[in-house]
């Protein structure tokens, strides 16, 4: 078991709503309602969890709304290491209407000022040292640039613990020049961050190579139902996932991410650690949430993964 950080800085109340068919500009009548604590730290941290480590969450929590937190914090053994900003943080409400359609409409999420940077770094400052890997994920709330950005990824780094950044956009482009222990993106993140002209699989495995070179140990490439490329110290594989029933991509690429972690600081054969995170993320597409919640179902689908080499 490790003891690992895991960092939201822009967490998320997901509110699906439940509804026959959409009747934009109408009065709609839903048929249900679930609310959920989520972020992609926090989505991590519950597969840690699973993994049997022990996990402090932290990031940005709006005060107003901290409640649905706290609980999924309290459930999951999560030690609550947020700062709390004034406001609520975003709710994402995804109109689910019975043909499978999903319209998102994400909100704003609070205004984070300077002081509450400030309060986080000298948190984090003070309760680094007890862990054994850091894991940063998500995009950046309001009022965080990427400058403020790089400065706390360069500040954890400095702490000597191996460091995990999965981001997109400008967060990702900031993030790689600290040259993270390990990256997570998809193939189209990493196309955007690298100005790459394409996403195609050839164009994305040599900019991974090139970030190797600079620096990155890990580089994780997702490539969704086609699978995983993993270049890392003495490492370049390729994992192929079973073929699934797609129920729901959320948290796919956490999943992986923390089952790469997981076998990563529990000193295991990269092949091993790259057969179970492959199995884990496509289990997290055929359920509704993600996690490991049936140990059978992931052992056939772990006997279903192809690694090989790739070069
Ligand atoms: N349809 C699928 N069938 C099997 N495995 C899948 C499928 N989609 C995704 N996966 C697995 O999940 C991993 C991560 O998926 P993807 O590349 O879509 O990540 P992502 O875009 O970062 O996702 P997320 O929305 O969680 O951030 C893939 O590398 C693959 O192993
Ligand atoms: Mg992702």
């Amino acid at each position: 078991m490790a003891r690992i950080l895991s960092l939201t800085l822009n967490p998320a109340l997901d509110l699906t709503v439940s509804l026959d068919t959409l009747q934009p500009g109408a009065v709609n009548r839903s048929q249900g309602l679930s609310s959920h604590a989520a972020g992609k730290g926090l989505n991590v941290a519950q597969v840690l969890a699973d993994l049997g480590h022990k996990v402090t969450v932290s990031g940005f929590l709006g005060a107003a709304n901290a409640a649905p937190f706290e609980a999924l914090f309290a459930r999951r053994g999560f030690v609550d290491a947020f700062v709390r900003v004034p406001g609520e943080t975003r709710s994402n409400i995804k109109l689910a209407e019975r043909s499978g359609r999903i319209t998102d409409l994400n909100g704003p999420g609070p205004q984070t000022q300077a002081s509450h940077h400030t309060e986080l770094l000298e948190r984090l400052q003070q309760i680094a040292a007890g862990h054994d890997a850091i894991v940063v994920a998500g995009s950046l709330p309001q009022g965080v640039s990427s400058e403020w950005f790089v400065a706390l990824l360069r500040r954890l780094k400095a702490l000597g613990l191996p460091l995990a950044l999965d981001s997109s956009g400008s967060a990702l482009r900031a993030g790689l020049a600290v040259a993270p222990w390990l990256i997570k993106p998809n193939a189209e993140e990493l196309a955007e961050a690298c100005d790459l002209p394409d996403a195609a699989r050839a164009t994305v495995e040599q900019a991974a190579l090139s970030l190797r070179a600079q620096g990155v140990e890990h580089v994780l490439l997702s490539r969704g139902a086609e699978g995983v490329s993993w270049f890392g110290p003495g490492i370049a594989l390729q994992a192929q996932p079973p073929s699934v029933a797609v129920v729901s991509t959320v948290g796919a690429g956490d999943s992986l991410l923390a089952a790469t972690v997981h076998g990563l600081l529990s000193g295991w054969p990269a092949e091993h650690t790259l057969r179970l995170a492959t199995a884990i993320a496509a289990q997290a597409v055929t359920q509704l949430g993600f996690g490991i919640h049936d140990r059978e179902q992931l052992a056939r689908l772990e006997a279903g993964v192809v690694v090989t080499p790739l070069i």
